[in-house]
């Protein structure tokens, strides 16, 4: 057995032995996400008050998976203090430097010392898969592919990496293709075996400079490996603009369960599920859930409507807000209109204007959008 062992390809040994790995991507520029990414990193924007980057290192756990490698870029510091050695997670946390967002293919391939010849799930550190992807890392140990690559059916696949399947297989990956040959699009969540790193070695950078992960899939294709497919039903986000945080927000609050942990002062009225933390205060007012209110945060003669989070050491008073996240240390204050859809950044302050004379007064960062409704 021995000798027939020493026989097999690398990549094949190791999928007979050790467990597999995981891989989350923390670093790229999230210029669609600006300007809230000239000082924060995009994967560390809550939703339901909890970083997005969260949710991929919880799913990665919960599917047994705890040796976990996350590539950092120029937000690398944040990273760290956010997840620290992963032990919060039930993680071993080891952290890959790229020192510069040169492409998903190419953050695979710095990361090859983590990963040795195991297999691996690479995870895009701003996406959500609400559903988590234990059936999937299952699904790869079973059947043992080359690589497995999730999918899902949208309405535009002409905006996404697009798999041409046949016979059960992936025959084929057009990125971003006029003429999509299917609407299966690629989800941020992809599992490799070691392969992948001679399929990286014989690509070359795209026009947009970056080494991508669509063309080591198809060289490995090409190559004759066996490329599976597994079409996602759940619900999934690339969490890469405002809309799509906002969505992901919803999608996240939809399954909160209430908990009033706060203090709850007079002429107070909670509807549906809402969280209010430890150590938040309301008085005079509604908050309509799902909806939740962090730590240290005071409501106060205002409404905060469905599908809201208000995070840490806010003040909400005399205003309406719905549908938005507002990030720590932010306050709103006495605006006339309902603040709606909107992602406030951490530390800002929104309101009336009391010095004359009467006008909007603003101090806004680079990229910076705001909408007055008069
Ligand atoms: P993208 O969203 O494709 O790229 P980006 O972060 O540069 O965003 P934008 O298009 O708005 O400028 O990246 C997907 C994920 O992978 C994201 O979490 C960032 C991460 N990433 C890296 O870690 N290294 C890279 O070289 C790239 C391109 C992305």
């Amino acid at each position: 057995m021995a000798l027939q062992a020493y026989t097999l390809s690398p990549c094949v040994l190791t999928r007979q032995g050790q467990g597999m790995k995981g891989l989350v991507l923390s670093g790229g520029a999230g210029t669609r996400l600006r300007p809230i990414t000239y000082t924060s990193a995009k994967q560390l924007v809550p939703v339901a008050n909890k970083p997005v980057l969260f949710f991929a290192l919880e799913a990665l756990v919960a599917a047994g998976i705890t040796e976990i490698g996350i590539v950092v870029g120029d937000t690398r510091q944040e990273v760290r203090t956010a997840v620290g050695d992963g032990s919060a997670f039930g993680a071993k946390v080891t952290y890959i430097e790229q020192e510069a967002p040169l492409g998903l293919a190419h953050a695979v391939k710095i990361s090859r010392a983590f990963l040795g010849e195991d297999d691996f799930v690479l995870y895009l550190g701003d996406n959500l898969i609400r559903d988590g992807i234990t059936e999937l890392v299952e699904r790869f140990a079973t059947a043992q592919p080359d690589a497995l690559v999730l999918l899902a059916s949208v309405p535009h696949p002409e905006r996404f990496g697009v798999a041409e399947l046949k016979d059960g297989q992936v025959v084929r990956l057009v990125e971003k293709p006029a003429v999509p040959p299917s609407n299966l699009a690629l989800v941020g969540v992809y599992l490799f075996s070691a392969c992948i790193f001679d399929a990286i070695a014989q690509i070359q950078p795209s026009p947009r400079g970056e080494l991508e992960i669509t063309d080591a899939i198809q060289q490995l294709i090409t190559g004759g490996k066996r490329v599976e497919p597994h079409i996602i039903t759940g619900w999934w986000k690339d969490t890469g603009r405002l809309e799509d945080m906002l969505e992901a927000n919803r999608v996240i609050l939809e399954r909160l369960e209430g908990r009033i942990e706060g203090e709850i002062g007079e002429d107070v009225r909670l509807e549906g599920a809402v969280v209010v933390e430890k150590g938040a205060t309301l008085r005079d007012c509604t908050v309509r859930g799902p909806a939740i209110i962090g730590s240290g945060t005071l409501v106060e003669h205002a409404y905060i409507g469905p599908f809201t989070s208000v995070h840490d050491r806010c003040r909400i008073v005399h205003c309406e807000v719905e549908n938005s996240i507002v990030l720590a240390d932010s306050e709103l204050n006495s605006i006339g209109a309902r603040v709606e859809s909107s992602l406030i950044g951490r530390g800002c302050f929104v309101g009336r204007s009391t010095t004359r004379p009467r006008a909007h007064k603003i101090m806004i960062g680079d990229h910076s959008r705001v909408e007055v409704s008069d």
